[in-house]
């Protein structure tokens, strides 16, 4: 089968991303309003981009409206009328329940913390708190917001941050900065709307030639 973007429904171009693109990471995205209201949701559509200087993405898109969602209203800018930060929270198997929670559309200002049980936590470098259950946060001050398509339903939204701040909890991490997948026990989203899988099966695979054991 080979389809062509242009011809499909929205819903439908949607589909064919969240079921190939397998499995996301998922950034819990915690910010602060510029009123000083809290919020956290979820976002898979989310990577790493470089690590000089150390930097993430995250893609809120647009609502069906077109309007932003609020982690991107709070993340933007403050010369877009955000406070030009966020922290990225990344997601264990213990509170996979409490990160799902989030995803509740509440109204702008109404905090998924509570909805969820979730404490914030100070940050060190910005007001936008850290979710304190969560075992790895990344504090980032947003350097860019590309927007591909402003306005439009579903339209996407490229939140760019440099990392300032990282938190990790000293039982998984070693030395050497090595963190201990096994203890991070993070999962990761599939295809359905509640779909997940868990990183508790892994390969190990040397790069290159020895791959192929030559
Ligand atoms: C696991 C998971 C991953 C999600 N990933 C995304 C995503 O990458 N982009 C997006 O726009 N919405 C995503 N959502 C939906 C948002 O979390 C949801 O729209 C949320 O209400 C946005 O909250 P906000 O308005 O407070 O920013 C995801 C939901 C879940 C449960």
């Amino acid at each position: 089968m080979i389809l062509s973007p242009a011809q499909l429904a929205q819903v439908d171009r949607y589909k064919l991303l969240i079921g190939g693109i397998v499995p996301r990471p998922i950034a819990l995205v915690s910010t602060i309003s510029p009123g000083g209201h809290v919020n956290v949701a979820p976002f898979s559509f989310f990577a790493g981009v470089g690590s000089n200087p150390m930097t993430l993405l995250f893609c809120p898109a647009n609502t069906e409206q077109g309007t932003e969602k609020d982690s991107l209203r709070n993340a933007k800018p403050l010369s877009e009328g955000g406070t030009g930060e966020f922290v990225v929270n990344i997601v264990s198997v213990s509170i996979a329940r409490q990160m799902a929670a989030c995803a509740e559309p509440l109204a702008y200002g109404e905090s998924e913390f509570e909805l969820a049980g979730f404490t914030a936590a100070p940050s060190e470098a910005i007001k936008a708190p850290r979710v304190a259950e969560s075992l790895i946060s990344y504090e980032c001050k947003t350097t860019q917001v590309i927007r591909t398509n402003p306005g439009q339903p579903a339209g996407g939204n490229i939140v760019i941050g440099e990392v300032l701040r990282v938190h990790v909890r000293d039982e998984i991490i070693n030395d050497r900065l090595h963190i201990d997948a096994g203890l991070l026990d993070a999962i990761g989203r599939m295809g359905g709307p509640g779909a997940y899988c868990t990183t508790r099966e892994r390969l190990e695979i040397p790069p290159g030639r020895g791959a192929l054991g030559k």
